[in-house]
């Protein structure tokens, strides 16, 4: 019931922001295109298919039939929204155009010792005190004032990181009060294929910009997980062969507007990203296996991939699950033919159910964060074992003794006892 109140609440804020046009552009799955056409019968409702492709449907309506298709889509789906919507019938259509072939991505594992590094040096109580930070702002709509002050301060916190000048962070702005952040760690051999690892920032409760929406599951855990993955990687001074790109999303909670407005422009200046991971709700363990991989709007190429790495190097136990629908970001790059992932804390069925309201707090899922920990610890491997590359600082082993008392030591062996009281004494 939470999660229908919340969708008329997101849909008058959608409305509101274009009083100016009543026609909006959504795009479904195409199994839901039935329940749209009885939504609009129903209601004597605008509501056309345009055209359908590739199992995606593309539909305009009037923008009042948006609310009675959110809650059909609830009733019938079990999508809380379960749609795209498009600011235009262009951006709707080009959701839509196929991706071209793209050569297959080679994936292999090769940096043991530098994924077992950065493995070490995961810590739950740093992703904790993440999800505690977010989740103590009152929320982080993407309308709100304290959605804004959000993307600021998570842009700070990264910056804390490394002091390096070619690790950039930047405020994605796509004119809402909340701006995605994307901070970049430039590839030394490859810098133009792109490595995205991304989550997203907003949450949303009933009440929109005024609700007290914690979002401790939904999205901050992802955005703590993530964040943990850059600090491991940064602390040692990692130089990936490929680019590294974490991105905490706005505005996915209101149709993936976020990342859409950031594939569309990745499209637009032909930035190759070969490899998306998204982690949206790591910190909920409510199933028997821990890590479950979407099958439904991802790569199996790529899923195969987090497999071997979830095998080799985090030590959990994992399982394949579905959304059923576009049920986050990782659906923004699928669809544009970006091979895309999504761990995800449960089954899809036993997952976090306090998501979207004022209950979606630390102590509703797991207080030490360390089922977290265990998607930090994939992030960290699939970044390493796809970029490559390798930490500028050398590990912190106890540091060997200087070349000159090496010799020394041999000679005072040499020497025996007597001849060390001598060398000291020769000393002073
Ligand atoms: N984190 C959820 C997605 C989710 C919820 C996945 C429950 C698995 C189980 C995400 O933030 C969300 O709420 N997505 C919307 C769809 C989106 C297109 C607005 C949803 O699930 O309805
Ligand atoms: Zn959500």
């Amino acid at each position: 019931m939470a999660r229908l109140a919340l969708v008329v609440a997101t849909l008058a804020a959608a409305c509101a922001q274009s009083a100016q046009t009543d026609r909006r552009y959504v795009t479904v799955d195409t199994d839901a295109v039935a329940t749209a056409q009885a939504v609009s019968a129903a209601h004597d409702a605008h509501l056309e298919v345009l055209t359908a492709r590739d199992g995606v449907a593309l539909l305009a309506f009037d923008a009042d039939d948006l609310e009675a298709l959110s809650h059909a889509m609830h009733e019938k789906h079990g999508r809380c929204g379960g749609f795209m919507l498009h600011d235009s019938r262009a951006d709707a259509e080009a959701a839509l155009v196929a991706a071209p072939a793209r050569t297959p991505i080679e994936y292999t594992l090769d940096r043991a010792s530098q994924v077992e590094r950065a493995l070490a040096a995961v810590d739950s109580k740093r992703i904790r005190s993440t999800i505690g930070e977010l989740s103590a702002m009152k929320n982080r709509y993407y309308l709100s004032e304290s959605g804004a002050a959000a993307s600021a301060w998570l842009r700070d916190r990264w910056r804390s990181f490394t002091a390096r000048t070619d690790v950039t962070i930047e405020l994605f702005d796509q004119g809402y009060p909340q701006k995605s952040v994307i901070m970049t760690i430039p590839g030394t051999e490859r810098p133009d294929e792109v490595i995205v690892i991304g989550g997203h920032l907003d949450s949303i409760a009933p009440g929109g910009a005024n609700s007290t929406a914690p979002g401790a599951d939904d999205d901050a855990s992802g955005i703590a997980t993530l964040t943990e993955v850059a600090r491991v990687l940064l602390q040692n001074d990692y130089r990936p062969a490929r680019t590294i790109q974490f991105m905490a999303y706005a505005a996915e909670e209101v149709g993936l507007r976020g990342s859409q407005a950031i594939v569309r422009d990745y499209k637009k200046r032909n930035v190759n990203v070969i490899g998306a991971l998204q982690l949206d709700m790591t910190n909920y363990q409510g199933s028997d296996a821990d890590i479950w991989l979407i099958n439904d709007h991802t790569s199996q190429a790529q899923n195969t991939f987090l497999v071997q790495l979830i095998e080799r190097y985090v030590g959990a136990t994992w399982s394949w699950d579905k959304c059923g629908y576009a049920c986050s970001d990782h659906a923004s790059w699928h669809r544009a033919g970006v091979p895309a992932s999504m761990p995800f804390e449960a089954r899809f069925k036993d997952s976090n159910k306090r998501i979207h309201t004022a209950r979606d707090t630390l102590e509703n899922s797991d207080g030490n964060a360390t089922h977290a920990a265990k998607f930090a610890r994939l992030g960290a491997a699939y970044a390493i074992e796809l970029a490559k590359g390798d930490f500028a600082r050398v590990a912190t082993t106890p540091a060997p003794a200087p070349a000159s008392d090496h010799g020394l030591t041999k000679l005072l062996l040499g020497l025996g006892l007597a001849g060390l009281g001598m060398y000291r004494l020769r000393r002073r």
